[in-house]
C-alpha cells in the first residue's frame, strides 16, 4: 500500500475524491478555524479520540425530545415517536453491532468510570490466596483509582494487590508475552485482569480474546476498558469470551462531552446471581412496576442499570449510531487503516528528522490514532502542538511527551493528514 503514497494535494485530492465514505463528512459540524486575517475554514480535526465531531443530526433530535417533553410531559414516557421507557433500548442493536456483541449483552447507561466500578463490583471477587488485580503500568487514571479503591474497598492492600505491567517494548508498548508471563508468575493471586482495548497514550490495540484466553486460563475474570476501541475497531466481545468490557461514547462514537457510556456483560454471565449494585431500572421489565420490596434483575447486561436513562443524552447517541449502521465497522476499518496508513507514511518519509511515530506500525496492533514523539524533546514538543493549533490542527497533548493524532474515517479526509505533515514541515523551517 505504501507505494501508491504521494504527498501532493493532487493525490489525496483525488483519494478524498473515490473514497466511498466521503460523503458522511457533510453529516458533521467541522469547528472553524480563524485565520490570521480573520477568514473562516475548517479545522482539521484530529481529536476524535478525545472528543468526536457533533453530527448534524443531534440538534434536531434533541429537540424532538424537548418537544415531546413539553408537549407531552409524563406521557413522553409512552407516546412520542420514541417512547422514554424503552429509550435505552432503541440503541442496542446498533451498539451491539459496533462491538460484535449479542443484544443482550450491552446496555447504555452511567459514564465509564461509574460503569467500570459497577463492574467491579460483580466481577472483582478477591479473596485471601486471589485478591489481586492485574493493570499495564501506564493505565488512564480512571482504571487506576477504580482498582485502588476496590482492592481497599475489599480490605486489601494495593501494595500487595495491585499488579502493575510495565511495558516492554520500546515506545512504552506492551507485547502479548509480557501479559503471559505476568500471568504465569501471579496469575494464581490474580482474580481481575483489566486491560485497554486501545492504550490512550500509545494507541496501541490489544488482543482482547489471546488475553481472555490467557486469563481465563489462569482463573481469573478479564474486562477490558475500551473508551478507545469502541468505534475505532471492529470488536468482537462475544467471540472474545470477555466477562466485562466498559466503555465512554463522546470519543469515537461521537456522542457529545460527557455522554452516556455503555457497558458489556457476557452471555454466560446473563441469569448468574452476581454480587451487584441494583437500582430499580434493572429489575425485570416485566414487573418493575409492581414496585415490589425484592430485586429481581433483568436477565443480561440491562440487569446492572441503576436508574432511569437520560433521554436528553441518549438521542445523539442514537444519531450517531444510525450514522455507524450506514457506513458500517467493517468499511470504517478499511478507510481508517489506509488514512492512518498515509499520515504515517508522511511522518515516516517526510518528517522523521522531526517526529517518531510511538504507536505500533503493526496495522491488527492500532486503531486510527498515531501517537507522535517531538525529537528534542518535551519544550520542543509543546512549541509544536501549540503551532498546529494555532493552525488549526486541532490533536491533543497527553504528558510526558506525545501528540496524539486521530485521523477518524466519518469525518477525516487525506487531504487532512497532508496539511499536517505540511504544518510540521512548515514549522521545522522555522514557521
Ligand atoms: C482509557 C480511558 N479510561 C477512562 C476514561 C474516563 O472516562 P469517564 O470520564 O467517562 O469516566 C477515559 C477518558 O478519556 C479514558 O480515556
Amino acid at each position: 500500500m505504501p507505494a501508491s503514497f504521494e504527498a501532493t494535494l493532487d493525490w489525496a485530492g483525488a483519494r478524498d475524491a473515490t473514497d466511498p465514505l466521503r460523503a458522511f463528512r457533510d453529516e458533521f459540524m467541522i469547528p472553524p478555524h480563524e485565520g490570521r486575517d480573520g477568514r473562516l475554514s475548517d479545522s482539521v480535526y484530529f481529536c476524535g479520540n478525545s472528543l468526536g465531531l457533533q453530527p448534524r443530526a443531534v440538534r434536531e433530535a434533541v429537540n424532538a425530545e424537548l418537544d415531546y417533553w413539553g408537549e407531552l410531559g409524563v406521557e413522553g414516557h409512552f407516546k412520542g415517536r420514541l417512547p422514554w421507557m424503552d429509550y435505552h433500548e432503541f440503541v442496542r442493536d446498533d451498539l451491539a453491532a459496533i462491538v460484535g456483541a449479542q443484544p443482550t449483552e450491552v446496555v447504555t447507561m452511567n459514564t465509564l468510570g461509574v460503569n467500570l466500578h459497577l463492574m467491579m463490583v460483580s466481577f472483582y471477587r478477591p479473596t485471601a490466596e486471589r485478591p489481586a488485580i492485574l493493570i499495564e503500568a501506564g493505565t488512564f487514571p480512571t482504571d487506576r483509582y477504580a482498582v485502588e479503591s476496590q482492592i481497599r474497598f475489599h480490605g486489601f492492600d494495593p501494595a500487595t494487590a495491585l499488579i502493575e505491567l510495565p511495558s516492554d517494548e520500546p515506545n512504552g508498548t506492551t507485547s502479548l508475552a509480557a501479559i503471559e508471563r505476568a500471568l504465569a508468575e501471579h496469575g494464581s493471586r490474580i482474580a481481575l485482569v483489566l486491560l485497554p482495548g486501545v492504550q490512550y497514550r500509545t494507541g496501541q490495540a490489544f488482543d482482547l480474546e489471546a488475553i481472555t484466553a490467557l486469563g481465563h486460563k489462569h482463573g481469573c475474570t478479564v474486562g477490558f476498558d475500551l473508551a478507545h476501541a469502541v468505534g475505532n475497531l471492529p470488536l468482537q466481545l462475544h467471540d472474545s469470551g470477555a466477562d466485562f468490557a466498559i466503555w465512554c461514547s463522546y470519543k469515537y462514537l461521537n456522542s457529545g462531552p460527557g455522554a452516556v457510556g455503555g457497558a458489556f456483560v457476557h452471555e454466560r454471565h446473563a441469569q448468574a446471581v452476581l454480587p451487584r449494585f441494583a437500582g430499580w431500572w434493572g429489575h425485570d421489565k416485566t414487573t418493575r412496576f409492581q414496585m415490589g420490596p425484592e430485586f429481581h434483575p433483568t436477565p443480561g447486561a440491562d440487569g446492572w442499570q441503576l436508574s432511569n436513562p437520560p433521554i436528553l443524552a441518549l438521542a445523539p447517541l442514537r444519531v450517531s449510531l444510525e450514522i455507524f449502521r450506514r457506513a458500517g465497522m467493517a468499511r470504517l476499518r478499511e478507510k481508517s487503516l489506509a488514512l492512518t496508513g498515509y499520515l504515517e507514511w508522511l511522518v515516516n518519509t517526510q518528517l522523521a528528522d522531526v517526529l517518531e511515530v510511538v504507536t505500533p506500525a503493526e496495522a491488527e496492533r492500532r486503531g486510527a490514532q498515531l501517537s507522535i514523539r517531538v525529537t528534542g524533546g518535551r519544550e520542543r514538543g509543546r512549541e509544536l502542538f501549540a503551532y498546529l493549533m494555532d493552525h488549526g490542527i486541532i490533536g491533543d497533548w497527553r504528558e510526558p511527551d506525545v501528540i496524539r493524532i486521530s485521523p477518524a474515517p466519518l469525518y477525516n479526509r487525506f487531504a487532512d493528514c497532508l496539511v499536517f505533515a505540511e504544518a510540521v514541515s512548515k514549522w521545522s523551517r522555522g514557521g
